[in-house]
């Protein structure tokens, strides 16, 4: 049998795809840029658009489904083999058996790389056990307006912090070599600026100027494409008036041609209809496809009338068939670069089966898990708990809620919701993590869940605080729930929903020592709890292993050492709270009625024990653009137990041509420090960073000073500071 050239293992991707390209006809080639949902169509209909549209990709097809559709993809002429799409947005999470992780913004708070890059790197042997290649993650939205459903899957407010994170999961995902038969795609989104949808609402116009793209909300896709980044993803939100879409600034300027992304592009779920439907620039499906294919996206997910419209756009001359090829180029090339035309990867039942959730995949869960917890106060010594208890009462509506832990984007609500799912690995909720440790102590552990989340009956309040009054301790688990986080699932109220506050109230009245764990989605306003608790512990959406990771920091098995990768307001109506702010004029911002900082602030997180900084220094105190200096300073474990801190270091440029933000994060290093131990931690900085963006839209270093901070969070009484000079 011939081999033909893009057969042929043993030649450059370049050639074989070009070879390919050559060899499909205009059909083929539409097909290839079509991305069907198999939820949204029939079982024989997704074997019509395998063999009668070669459609090049699908996405949520799990197990024998997508090896069915494989194996038809190659009975086809080309044969050229299916790209599976799934969102496997923090670990395989679709998957009943899979290893569920915290959220990105939950991981963020670990503020360590190595363990993000960790959970990349399982969740990618996850999928390809499953026979799939490509996540739709990591999100790489700013989360500035605590209102948007979302904020649960970013990596938090900051630019800098976001795109060291985003770029190590990349990494993790994508292995060494996306060959690797556990390599998959990654994939950047929603790009550009989708959180900054108006109102929080998601998918409304964003309000941003090109000067605050290309200085805050570009950069971390910029880190995303030097990462190596298979994939961007468009959002759904316009910006200035024109659908990410049908933007050809966006996407082919900067994104293609500016910043040298050289993977393909995937729109966003049927954006391509609501070019037509919802934001009404496009009179028909024709013209929507034109505007989409013009502006430079590649591969259109769930719009499968995309496909007879394309093709009589190529056949009407309308749209030039070398654009067509330029997108079906990328999207075979990357078909190529995963060894997809050299290795079956197909559904592995059998190996699926131990690598799913394995014990190994359990303990770096478990380890991230512990360093993404955030403890936020920490009063009276109130924790670690001490080993003199009896009883201890785990109140509350989130202490035995899997759902509320797991948050967004697991088999509970995606692709369907499916709230009588059973996750099939094993995970602790907050109240069996809490129950296992306790009886190791021979603490007995009550239990009552109060209250609802979101509903404000209140009949259940009285037998729960009666029961809390038999304890010693009282650990009440709140926060939010599924049903408040998502898409199209944004808040104008953020502050504690359902009967909570009173719960909470009640609670306190008890005069006991009360320890509030969170397991919410993204920040609550919350300054109630903050002023009544004892101890509060924020666990965001901590996935299967959070209840173990809580109990283990409750009782001091582990020191807590996640710093806040958000800011949390006192009221909705303080947002936004996010630290990197241009300074008014009426410094620091406050309201009349409403303390003029967050309730708790980007950066901030408590440990069982206390570090001191001092000597801060510049390895050169003047230095000119294209130099790198070094910053050091001193940490001193001052504290009787040994910790882990998160040093952090903050610019601010003190005179320049624009208003530039109050500080920006430039870098961050974390360490394990033993008591009464000192450490000089070093962090490089490099003066190109300290760029500004003009009206023109350059970016330059403008000479001058800087105030050059590092400390343990982003406010200003926690940094110390000194002066660098650019000449
Ligand atoms: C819509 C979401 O916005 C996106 O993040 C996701 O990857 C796709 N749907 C596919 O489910």
């Amino acid at each position: 049998m011939t081999i033909l050239d893009y057969q042929n293992s043993s030649l450059p991707v370049a050639k074989r795809v070009s070879d390919l390209l050559f060899r499909m006809t205009i059909e083929e080639k539409i097909g290839q840029m079509l991305q069907v949902s198999y939820n949204q169509v029939t079982p024989t209909e997704a074997e019509e658009w395998v063999t009668g549209k070669f459609a090049g990709s699908f996405l949520h097809v799990l197990g024998d489904n997508a090896r069915h559709l494989q194996e038809l993809s190659e009975s086809t002429l080309l044969g050229i083999p299916i790209l599976f799409g799934i969102d496997a947005i923090h670990g395989h999470a679709l998957n009943t058996r899979a290893t569920v992780f915290p959220s990105q913004l939950a991981m963020a708070c670990s503020w360590n790389e190595a363990l993000v890059e960790e959970a990349g790197r399982i969740t990618a042997k996850e999928v390809t056990a499953d026979g799939l290649h490509w996540t739709f993650s990591p999100l790489l939205c700013i989360g500035r307006d605590l209102r948007w459903g979302r904020i649960d899957e970013t990596f938090g407010e900051d630019p800098y912090l976001i795109g060291v994170l985003a770029s190590a999961i990349i990494k993790g995902y994508q292995g060494k070599s996306l060959s690797d038969p556990d390599s998959i795609l990654a994939c950047a989104k929603h790009f550009l600026s989708y959180g900054e949808s108006t109102g929080g609402r998601d998918s409304y116009d964003s309000e941003v100027s090109i000067r605050s793209i290309r200085a805050i909300f570009l950069p971390p896709f910029q880190k995303a494409v030097e990462a190596g980044c298979a994939t961007f993803m468009a959002g759904y939100q316009s910006i200035d008036g024109t659908p990410m879409s049908a933007n050809s600034k966006i996407l082919r300027g900067i994104l293609k041609d500016e910043i040298g992304f050289k993977g393909f592009v995937v729109t966003d779920w049927n954006n391509v209809g609501s070019l037509i439907t919802y934001q009404h620039v496009a009179a028909d499906m024709k013209d929507a496809a034109r505007k989409a294919i013009l502006a430079g996206n590649d591969m259109i997910m769930n719009t499968n009338a995309f496909y007879d419209a394309a093709v009589q756009l190529v056949k009407e001359g309308v749209v030039p068939e070398s654009t067509i090829d330029e997108s079906v180029k990328r999207i075979l090339t990357v078909k190529f670069e995963l060894g997809l035309f050299d290795q079956k990867r197909r559904t592995q039942v059998t190996v699926s089966k131990t690598v799913l959730n394995c014990p190994e995949h359990q303990d770096k869960n478990l380890q991230i898990t512990r360093e993404s917890m955030v403890l936020l106060k920490n009063e009276h010594h109130t924790l670690p708990m001490g080993k003199d208890l009896q009883k201890i009462a785990v109140i509350g509506p989130n202490a035995d809620d899997i759902q509320a832990q797991f948050g967004d984007w697991t088999f509970f609500s995606h692709p369907d919701p499916n709230p009588t799912a059973v996750p099939l690995a094993s995970y602790y909720t907050m109240l069996t993590g809490v129950k296992q440790l306790a009886e190791k102590r021979g603490i007995e552990v009550l239990y009552d869940k109060g209250c609802d989340v979101m509903d404000s009956s209140i009949q259940n309040i009285d037998a729960a605080v009666a029961l809390a009054a038999k304890a010693d301790r009282i650990i009440a688990v709140i926060g939010d729930c599924l049903a408040q986080n998502g898409e199209i699932k944004d808040r104008a109220d953020l502050s504690l929903s359902g009967a909570q506050p009173l719960l909470i109230k009640r609670l306190k009245e008890l005069g006991k020592p009360l320890i509030v764990v969170l397991v919410n989605g993204k920040p609550l306003a919350i300054p109630e709890v903050a002023e009544g608790a004892d101890a509060i512990l924020e666990t965001f959406n901590s996935g299967a292993m959070g209840g173990l990771a809580a109990a283990e920091i409750l009782f001091g098995e582990a020191s807590p050492s996640g710093k806040l990768s958000i800011s949390f307001p006192y009221h909705s109506g303080q947002l936004p709270v996010y630290y990197n702010q241009l300074p008014g004029w009426h410094t620091p911002g406050k309201y009349m009625d409403m303390p003029e900082s967050p309730l708790y602030s980007f950066g901030y997180g408590l440990t069982y024990t206390s570090f001191a900084y001092s000597n801060l220094k510049l390895s050169q105190s003047r230095c000119s653009d294209g130099d790198k200096i070094r910053v050091q300073v001193d940490v001193t474990n001052t504290g009787a137990v040994d910790g882990m801190e998160t040093v952090q270091l903050y610019v601010q440029d003190r005179v320049s041509s624009v208003v530039t933000p109050v500080k920006q994060l430039k870098g961050f290093k974390k360490v394990a420090i033993a008591k009464g131990e000192t450490q000089t931690v070093e962090l490089p900085l490099a003066i190109s960073d300290l760029y500004i963006v003009t009206p023109e839209e350059e970016y330059i270093v403008e000479p001058g000073e800087f105030t050059i901070m590092a400390g343990s969070s982003s406010r200003d009484q926690d940094l110390l500071k000194t002066t660098l000079v650019v000449e």
